[in-house]
């Protein structure tokens, strides 16, 4: 019970990655609230939990949808000594074949998002809380195709650094985790049929040091670890789980 009694909010909490820290922190002892586009699915995954959480179907991109998430937030847990900016989305963006609306929207959700989504909660954060930020892997290295989530991602990193640092006189620690290939439905929303995404999957795999993808709970223990105040001297770093991918 690492968390017990502790308030949680996780945006992205409806799929991969937000969904397993959302049932790891539950049974850590947590109350959480989770966040996601889809209604319905929120709905669902609930039914999936190990006990109550608090669903708000609200866009990240939103500022009427943040708000509400802060609004709902204060009115059932009153503050929150845990934030997990976790939504965000993957796709590739060619050089020369790349749209302003598909910049948009990928620097939108996964930048844009994440800023104004802590600009929201911060106001509710208790001293002492934790901030946990989901970079990626792919935030210090160059990948043919995936120049705007790269950015994106190295952009999440710093924001860790930078709110660190910003917020240090009410003893906010704000920290990222980085994914590594992780085996979640983000590879199937690109829209290739099932076997080119099994077989995109079996092509990254052969490439990580330990041969396979990781699970959403390996992103889950990390995060555990800086939500919880065994990482108290942390703050403004990143904890890579990547199966060793960037640093073999
Ligand atoms: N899986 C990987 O290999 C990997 C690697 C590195 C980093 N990451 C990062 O890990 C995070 C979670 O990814 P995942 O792999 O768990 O993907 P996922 O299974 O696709 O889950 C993404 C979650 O984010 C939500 N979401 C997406 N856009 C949103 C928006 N505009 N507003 C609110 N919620 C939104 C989705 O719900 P709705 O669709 O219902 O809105 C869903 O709950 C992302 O930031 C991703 O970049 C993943």
């Amino acid at each position: 019970m690492r968390l017990r009694d502790k308030t949680v909010l996780i945006t992205g909490g409806s799929s991969g990655i937000g969904l397993a820290t959302a049932s790891l922190m539950l049974r850590e002892g947590a109350r959480v609230a989770m966040t996601g586009r889809d209604a319905a699915k929120l709905e669902e995954v609930k039914k999936q939990l190990p006990a109550d959480v608090l669903t708000i179907a609200a866009d990240v991109t939103s500022l009427t949808d943040l708000q509400r998430v802060h609004d709902e937030v204060k009115q059932v847990f009153g503050g929150l000594d845990v934030f997990f900016a976790n939504a965000g989305v993957a796709f590739v963006t060619p050089l020369m074949e790349t749209s302003t609306a598909r910049y948009d929207e990928l620097m939108d959700i996964n930048v844009k998002g994440v800023f104004f989504s802590m600009q929201t909660i911060a106001p509710l954060l208790r001293e002492g809380a934790s901030v946990i930020l989901n970079t990626s892997w792919l935030n210090q290295v160059g990948t043919p195709g995936l120049s705007l989530l790269s950015a994106s991602k190295a952009a999440v990193r710093s924001l860790a650094q930078t709110w660190s640092a910003e917020l240090l006189g009410r003893k906010i620690r704000v920290n990222a985790v980085s994914p590594g290939a992780i085996d979640t439905f983000i590879h199937s929303r690109s829209g290739g049929s099932a076997d080119d995404i099994n077989a995109a999957k079996q092509r990254i795999a052969a490439r990580i040091p330990l041969k396979h993808l990781g699970e959403a709970e390996d992103i889950a223990q990390a995060a555990l670890f800086l939500a919880s105040d065994e990482s108290r001297y942390m703050l403004g770093a990143e904890i890579v789980v990547d199966g060793g991918f960037s640093q073999l």
